[in-house]
């Protein structure tokens, strides 16, 4: 199965520290074997495409909608998307789900307009920590599945399990729990990749990578630093992937 770590550099950088840290990322990871992705702003995304385009490593946005063109004040188009060199696009993301109020309903129509115009949606899910508090991580996790991916070809889908309480706070979950959610994940995704995000970083990168149905990482904050994320991707590949060149 594929392998793949993706950064998601959020709202952080400006255009040249978004380029700084891409050169730095270009010149110094070299793999086999797992794939690499840069998910950065959509302000980025052209110059970005400039410096990684002769590598290995992917370009990602972090949204999009779901439309090609129109009357959409403010949105990006999987067209716009495509034509400044991404291959992938994080959809669903907690961030957008909490703070931007996306619903499942949404989120399914931006999966599959990503994967009608070639691109790899990297689909975030993940419970709360009201959610796991109230005994229902499974049933929220089960319901963003199905609806998320109601009617989607998912063999070009990547998901990502985020436990919101994980995301930014430093600590990771504990491997029983990711280990246990990740199961629960599998038979509804087949062999489609499932990445586990929140607080990956690079004192944890090669433990998380024991985890059977764990097929890489989604990395926000360790992934502002190039060598923070070289790191993670050398660590992962030690246990998962091929010869690190
Ligand atoms: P984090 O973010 O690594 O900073 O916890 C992960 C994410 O939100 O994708």
């Amino acid at each position: 199965m594929k392998n793949l770590i993706a950064a998601n550099w959020k709202m952080h950088f400006d255009v040249k520290e978004a380029e700084d840290t891409a050169k730095r990322m270009a010149s110094t990871i070299k793999f086999n074997g797992i794939d690499i992705v840069v998910c950065a702003n959509f302000t980025h995304l052209d110059r970005l495409n400039g410096i990684f385009n002769a590598g290995s490593i992917k370009l990602g946005a972090q949204n999009m909608y779901f439309e090609e063109r129109g009357a959409f004040t403010g949105e990006v188009s999987p067209l716009m998307l495509k034509a400044v060199g991404c291959e992938y696009v994080i959809i669903g993301h907690s961030e957008r789900r909490h703070i931007f109020n996306e619903d499942d309903e949404l989120i399914n129509k931006k999966v599959k307009s990503a994967i009608e115009h070639n691109l790899i949606p990297i689909f975030c899910i993940g419970e709360t920590y009201d959610e796991r508090e109230k005994k229902q991580a499974f049933s929220v996790i089960e319901r963003q599945i199905e609806s998320g991916l109601r009617d989607v070809d998912i063999e070009n889908v990547i998901v990502a399990y985020e436990p919101v309480w994980a995301i930014g706070t430093g600590v990771a979950a504990d491997m029983a729990t990711i280990d246990k959610m990740h199961n629960f994940v599998r038979p509804f995704v087949d062999d489609v990749p499932i990445l586990y995000g929140g607080s990956v970083k690079p004192n944890n990168a090669e433990e998380l990578a024991h985890i059977e149905n764990l097929n890489g990482f989604l990395v926000g904050g360790a992934s502002l630093k190039a060598e923070d994320f070289k790191e993670i991707i050398e660590k992962f590949t030690k246990i998962k992937g091929e010869k690190y060149a």
